[in-house]
């Protein structure tokens, strides 16, 4: 039989994958929020971008709204992982709202040197997608001095002397690469540019694109599970482009195609800083039925940072949803 001599078809999982500290936190604060106060709580925008855990959230008695307008008056009220404006936190307390606050403390670290900044009268490059929540609420602690760029077109287009004194920072789940390019052009544009105090890209979307690279240099097609508004695993796709692999967003296993299997001998799995461990389970099920049987893990990464909850608790250990 001359396919027994056909190499098995096989999957190279990527460690680390999924859930990243601050989407842990986020999740346990939610959770214990309804515990402490049981149903409704409410909560502003999505908590992480997953479609599956903003549902869990939902069944247990979690109510979802897009802006602080929405929630009662006097409610619990729940701010996402992704932070917000001072502008909202005002709002909430207009509204008398018992808030609880999920900003993951990478991202509050960012609007802290954003404030650093444009406190000292500089014009803030902030570096992210201009629609995207953790965007909004960084711009939101200077809007007047702050402008967002996306790409190095964006930089060339700015209309300002190149003695301005400017900063520049990114959201936290940019690609890599992509921002390198965008903070060489800043640096080639202005004479006077602060650099940020640490990296603002976090280190889970810097392991997950790292992982990504390693797996595109041994995989024919790239799998990366996660929700169409994540950004981080948005990036993750878009990583293995630029490494020369397809490369699919999988939000769950419904999405995933038997036609981009054809032809593939290795296919990569991985999942983004807000997918459930659950969903990567479903899609290794189904790539099992399409023979792919052998499950490799290749570990480029050891993660070990965690996020206690406000009072020192800490986030259960090892909780893989
Ligand atoms: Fe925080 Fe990065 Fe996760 S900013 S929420 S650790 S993807």
């Amino acid at each position: 039989n001359p396919t027994d001599r056909l190499p098995r078809r096989r999957v190279v999982l990527a460690e680390p994958r999924g859930f990243c500290a601050g989407v842990h936190r986020a999740i346990a604060m939610t959770e214990r929020a309804l515990e402490l106060h049981g149903p409704p709580v409410y909560v502003r925008k999505q908590i992480v971008h997953n479609h599956f855990i903003v549902g869990m959230l939902e069944r247990k008695g979690a109510r979802f709204v897009d802006e602080i307008a929405e929630v009662p008056r006097g409610s619990v009220c729940v701010l996402s992982a992704h932070g917000v404006s001072p502008a909202v936190r005002a709002e909430a307390a207009a509204a008398d709202l018992h808030v609880i606050d999920a900003t993951c403390p990478l991202v509050a670290k960012v609007h802290q040197q954003a404030k650093r900044a444009t406190r000292d009268g500089r014009l803030l490059l902030l570096i992210g997608h201009d629609d995207h929540e953790e965007t909004e609420g960084t711009r939101g602690e200077a809007p007047q001095r702050t402008v967002v760029v996306e790409t190095v077109e964006d930089v060339d287009r700015l209309d300002l002397a190149p003695d301005t004194p400017v900063a520049y920072l990114t959201q936290t789940t940019l690609s890599m690469d992509d921002t390198a390019d965008v903070v060489a052009r800043i640096r080639a544009r202005f004479t006077d540019v602060e650099e940020p105090s640490s990296e603002t890209i976090c280190y889970a979307s810097q392991n997950r694109q790292t992982g990504i690279k390693s797996l595109a240099r041994q995989c024919e097609l790239i799998l990366v599970v996660g929700s169409e508004n994540s950004s981080n695993s948005q990036r993750m796709v878009d990583v293995a482009g630029k490494a020369g692999v397809r490369g699919h967003l999988v939000p769950d296993v419904g999405h995933l195609r038997a036609e981009w299997l054809r032809g593939v001998r290795t296919v990569g799995v991985s999942s983004g800083a807000s997918a459930p461990e659950v969903l990567v389970e479903e899609v290794l099920v189904r790539l099992a039925e399409h023979g792919f049987d052998q499950v490799d893990v290749d570990t480029t990464a050891v993660e070990t940072v965690t996020f206690s909850l406000p009072g020192g608790r800490s986030v259960e250990p090892g909780r893989r949803l």
